[in-house]
């Protein structure tokens, strides 16, 4: 694939305000490289406290900044939330640490331990947070719920009880054909299928847990009465859509899915390189 051309097409997704004083940042892999597209998403939400949740991939890092800083002003950001340690959540931690001198990051234990020296922040400016515990931002209360599906056992998501707002980090993920802002603009089964995939490829155990206790973890979710979702690699789940993205996520671990790509596969793409540099 031509990186420039890549580049060039990529099409751009301003920020999208999704409850009050919250904004959804958006950025996505695969358009133009593969069959489907996959978002990259983090959040924003501008209180008295303002805080940033997630910080996408590093090769974003130019775009990310700016959307951020055009929300709210660096000196300003108070807090810094990560949702888990996988590089498309803390791909621009360091980046935004750096350039928000007054923020706390918000992390636990574990991160640290995993993240171990690509993790540059003194622990001065860190607070631990684990699962079902409450961070007050001044006006509001944050929730920390461990949503039903996580690749990484650091895994919280954030709950605001002031816009019912639900970070679900990599839970409730599905691919899309294009970059959309809300989930409203896929296909229904193309959706819930892709949930479905996605589910089993973020956390295969799901196919060997207790029936009863992966339930319980969707319960969890459906109990807050979410006014939306929003998640790293989901466009927006409005209220009415909420039920359906909690319906899939309880029928993956039976769901029939593709299989992931294989030797074959790469071997397709080593040949295709190969004629385009002939
Ligand atoms: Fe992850
Ligand atoms: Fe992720």
């Amino acid at each position: 694939m031509n990186a420039t051309l890549t580049a060039s097409t990529k099409t751009r997704l301003e920020p999208t305000r999704i409850a009050n004083e919250t904004y959804l940042i958006h950025d996505h892999a695969g358009e133009h490289q593969g069959p489907v597209v996959v978002a990259l998403n983090s959040m924003v939400i501008r209180g008295a406290e303002p805080i940033v949740v997630d910080t996408g991939m590093a090769e974003n890092r130019e775009q990310f900044l700016a959307d951020v800083f055009s929300l709210v002003e660096p000196r300003d950001i108070r807090w810094l939330f990560i949702s888990h340690d996988d590089v498309d959540h803390t791909g621009n931690l360091n980046a935004l640490m750096e350039a928000a001198p007054n923020a706390t990051l918000v992390i636990n234990w574990f991160m640290t331990e995993r993240m171990g020296a690509s993790l540059d922040v003194s622990p001065l400016r860190q607070r631990w947070v684990g699962d079902g515990e409450v961070i007050d931002v001044g006006d509001r209360k944050l929730l920390t719920v461990r949503p039903p599906i996580f690749d990484s056992p650091t895994t919280r998501g954030l709950f605001d009880t002031t816009t019912g707002v639900y970070w679900s980090s990599d839970s409730f993920a599905a691919p899309m054909l294009t970059p959309v802002r809300n989930v409203a603009d896929i296909n229904a089964d193309f959706w819930s299928e892709g949930m479905m995939t996605f589910n089993q490829y973020i956390s295969p155990w799901i196919t060997v847990t207790d029936e009863a206790k992966f339930g319980a973890a969707v319960d969890r979710v459906e109990a807050l009465g979410a006014s939306s979702i929003v998640g790293c690699h989901t466009p927006l789940i409005g209220r009415d859509h909420i039920d359906r993205a909690l319906a899939a996520t309880r029928r993956s671990p039976f769901a029939t899915v593709m299989p992931q790509p294989e030797q074959a596969m790469l071997e397709q793409i080593q040949r295709s390189l190969l004629a385009e540099a002939a």
